[in-house]
């Protein structure tokens, strides 16, 4: 399972990147916004710092400026997703981006229906939001099951970008069902290392490691 950081936070991008567990960003309008930050240059920061795909999202819901917004975020790096929402005009949008070999990202996804005609767009990705869906009393894996499903019935190779994710276990709910990404905000993707018994483990450790009165020499860098 691939892991996207679902921020415009250029700090957390940073950290978490040195990890090696980042494989792309998604940024949408709302996290442009709390950045603070202007899309052209905060976008093209994140591609310098990340070589996957890092989507940035058309503001227009014309198509017409879609297609014209789209091509100036591709513009900024080879490794743009370009992020359209789920509406007729981002399917037209996206057909004639995908059509031109270009990564798009349909977001806004709330139905496997949606999924269907956003794989036959030809979408790079689709982004599912299951943490909305919970929100409203559904369950958001639920989709992410049906979508992989249809998915696999028909062979379509757009990705399955499990989005709003507001915690661990949806981060593992979705890899069992076999979504291809999870994109995660920063603090969820490193509550994924943390466990009370690997803590409790450790202190213990370091406690008998003391007490043994040793130490193990340290290699040269
Ligand atoms: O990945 C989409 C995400 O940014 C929306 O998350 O928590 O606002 O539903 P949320």
């Amino acid at each position: 399972m691939k892991f996207f950081v679902d921020t415009a936070d250029i700090a957390a991008i940073r950290d978490l990147a040195a990890t090696g567990m980042v494989d792309g960003v998604t940024t949408n309008p709302s996290l442009i916004l709390k950045s603070g930050r202007d899309i052209i240059e905060v976008t093209r920061e994140i591609c310098e710092l990340i070589p996957g795909p890092v989507s940035a999202e058309v503001a227009a819901t014309d198509f017409e400026g879609m297609v014209a917004e789209g091509r100036a975020l591709a513009a900024i790096a080879p490794n743009i997703a370009i992020k359209v929402p789920l509406t007729w005009a981002g399917l037209k949008a996206c057909k004639v981006f995908s059509d031109e070999g270009r990564m798009v990202n349909v977001t806004l996804c709330f139905s496997e229906t949606q999924a269907l005609l956003a794989a036959k767009a030809g979408a790079a990705f689709i982004s599912p939001f299951v943490g909305r869906l919970d929100d409203i009393g559904l369950d958001g894996m639920d989709l992410i099951a049906g979508i992989r499903q249809i998915y696999d019935n028909y062979d379509f190779q757009t990705e399955i970008l499990v989005a709003s994710v507001r915690s661990v276990n949806h981060v593992r709910d979705a890899a069992k069902i076999g979504a291809d990404v999870a994109t995660v905000p920063p603090e969820v993707l490193r509550k994924l290392a943390d466990h009370p018994l690997t803590d409790k483990g450790l202190a213990q450790f370091v406690a008998d490691w003391e007490k043994t009165g040793q130490s193990i020499p340290k290699a040269k860098a």
